[in-house]
């Protein structure tokens, strides 16, 4: 590689990194616009792919503290969907060698919050008020979550109901996920 490649690559790493900081000075709002920073980290070709995830879910760990807890990656983030994948570690296991159901919960509420986060404008809140958990199948291994909201057309709605599906490598549904939210929309 050329110095001059060398030196744009190293270049856009800290611009990523500046990016990064400005996240981390702000609070849970940072990450009020999910999808601006994901196509923005997308569009930054001369970082590897891995490192694009890599600090993406470092963003959302920053905003959302508890989700450092769980090793995941969003595969997928657009208008009204999200996409993810988690994959199972020693620390998240139970004894018995499955996903701890906290881990699944912890997962599908990232997911979740992210896909719904994508249609609310700057102004606009929500505040998760009820998780619930349908634990359908033993889960192990890689588990993918994914999440589709549809369009908010009611702006008097202060409630908004969710849905997140956890399956596994071979496609079978793990767990599904319901969450609540009190959501204030001004925009
Ligand atoms: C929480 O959500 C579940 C599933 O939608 C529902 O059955 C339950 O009644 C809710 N609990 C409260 C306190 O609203």
């Amino acid at each position: 590689m050329s110095i001059a490649l060398l030196g744009l690559a190293a270049c856009m790493v800290l611009t990523s990194l500046a990016m990064l900081k400005n996240m981390l000075t702000q609070k849970l709002g940072s990450l009020r616009d999910p999808l601006q920073v994901y196509n923005t980290l997308q569009s930054i070709d001369v970082l590897p792919l891995r490192m694009r995830g890599w600090i993406f879910s470092t963003i959302v760990g920053f905003a959302n503290p508890y989700a450092r807890t769980i090793n995941f990656r969003i595969t997928e983030l657009r208008k009204g969907k999200a996409c993810g994948v988690m994959k199972e570690t020693k620390t998240i296991s139970n004894p018995f060698r499955c996903v701890h159901a906290a881990a699944l919960i912890t997962f599908g509420e990232t997911v979740g919050g992210l896909a719904l986060f994508t249609l609310l404008g700057k102004k606009d809140r929500a505040i998760l008020t009820n998780i619930t958990a349908e634990y359908i199948k033993v889960s192990r291994g890689l588990l993918t979550a994914s999440s589709i909201v549809t369009p908010i057309k009611d702006r008097d709605a202060t409630e908004i109901t969710t849905h997140v599906l956890i399956k596994d490598a071979s496609f079978e549904t793990v767990s599904k996920l319901t969450l609540t939210w009190k959501v204030d929309l001004k925009d």
